[in-house]
């Protein structure tokens, strides 16, 4: 395949499988294909794979649904495997960065640097001072090629790996670009992880994954309600999934979601708290959510009240042509919090590192 051509998109969420397929051409950046399909809840715990035949099988299921004929595939990791940090190093030249960064990581990371691949992104020199900042990736070997071999697997060839966090800013830079001199927290909430990634002037200042996601939406729903994890999901989607809005019940799952979008605003907000506390960038402008939980109603509100900044919903496909002949936009819509990870590596080309 010739560099330039758009490789797919595979997100392996812990709680669905979603893949993309974005086609580039004069005219713009257009969807050509999109699935999604539901893992089992124990296939992916903590960003583990700990069933991997399920996730094999369902990327495959989808793959033979798609009948795709690109192989070459983007994923991205994000969870504890995965570290992130901004640096400061003396002033160097790009060569002898390449060969230092491995023992100035040392100190910068929980794990052995020989355990770990690690990549960096030089942010800016500060001549004056004689220093530069950097930015340092650190992933697991282990995990990235556990998911390199699930990908494998499924009859797909993975060429690009990201980090979640990444992923997201490069969706969301595609579709609305950076407003010049401003902060933005890009914040996507998942069914089991939180990532959050604070973008001053289009380069990421801070980052953080909380263990936190929809998954306690359904778990505490399950518990007061004393139900089991079917139907608290079921009442968790409410109206959209057809519960009786009369009944008694919506309104104790109202109060379960109240509560529960209290307490991950204030585990955000306690997060961004200590980014403030630590860096000298501006204040923060705006936040904009995604992922399958940013739907909960109550969660932008809450968030946007705690934390003092506004807070909305990305959009995946706001600069992507979506042809309503081929795509059902009922369908789009509802998903399009979801799709903001698996666009984002959809948007990656063969030949990107
Ligand atoms: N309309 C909705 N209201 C509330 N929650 C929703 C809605 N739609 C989806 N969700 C929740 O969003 C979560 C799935 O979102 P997403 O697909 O972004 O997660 P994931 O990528 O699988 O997980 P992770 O990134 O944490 O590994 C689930 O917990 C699901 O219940
Ligand atoms: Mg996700």
């Amino acid at each position: 395949m010739a560099r330039g051509k758009n490789v797919l998109g595979l997100d392996i969420g812990s709680s669905s499988i979603k893949l993309v397929q974005l086609k580039e051409s004069k005219k713009g950046i257009s969807l050509s294909s999109f699935s999604m399909a539901p893992l089992p809840s124990d296939a992916i715990v903590d960003g583990a794979l700990m069933n991997s035949a399920a996730v094999v099988d369902t990327i495959a299921g989808i793959v033979q649904a798609q009948k795709l004929k690109v192989k070459q595939v983007a994923i991205s990791v994000s969870g504890h495997s995965v570290i992130i940090k901004k640096i400061s190093l003396p002033a160097m030249t790009p060569e002898e960065l390449d060969e230092s960064i491995k023992w100035e990581a040392e100190q910068y990371i929980p794990f052995d640097v020989n355990d770990v691949y690690l990549d960096y992104q030089i942010l800016q020199t500060r001549p004056e001072q004689g220093q530069m900042d950097v930015l340092l990736v650190a992933a697991k070997k282990e995990m990235v090629n556990e998911y390199a071999a699930v990908v494998r697997e499924a009859g797909l060839d993975p060429v690009v790996v990201d980090v979640d966090c990444f992923t997201i800013q490069n969706c969301f830079e595609i579709n609305y670009g950076y407003p010049p001199g401003e902060t933005i927290v890009l914040i996507d909430i998942g069914a089991s992880t939180i990532n959050i990634n604070v973008v001053a002037n289009g380069i990421t200042t801070f980052t953080r994954d909380i263990s936190m996601g929809g998954n306690q939406f359904t778990e505490e729903v399950q518990k007061q309600l004393n139900v089991g994890y079917d139907e608290a999901e079921a009442y968790k989607l409410g109206g959209e999934h057809g519960v009786d809005a009369d009944s008694v019940v919506p309104q104790e799952v109202e109060r379960v979601m109240a509560s529960v979008s209290e307490s991950m605003a204030s585990e955000i907000h306690r997060s961004l708290d200590f980014y403030l506390a630590t860096s000298s960038e501006g204040r923060m402008s705006r936040i904009y959510l995604s992922g399958g939980s940013s739907k909960v109603p109550a969660l932008a509100r809450t968030l946007e009240n705690r934390i003092g900044v506004p807070c909305e919903l990305v959009d995946p496909f706001r600069g992507i042509q979506i042809d309503s002949k081929l795509f059902n936009l009922d369908y789009i819509n509802e998903i399009r919090p979801l799709a903001t990870v698996a666009v984002g590596l959809g948007l990656r080309k063969h030949g990107d590192k």
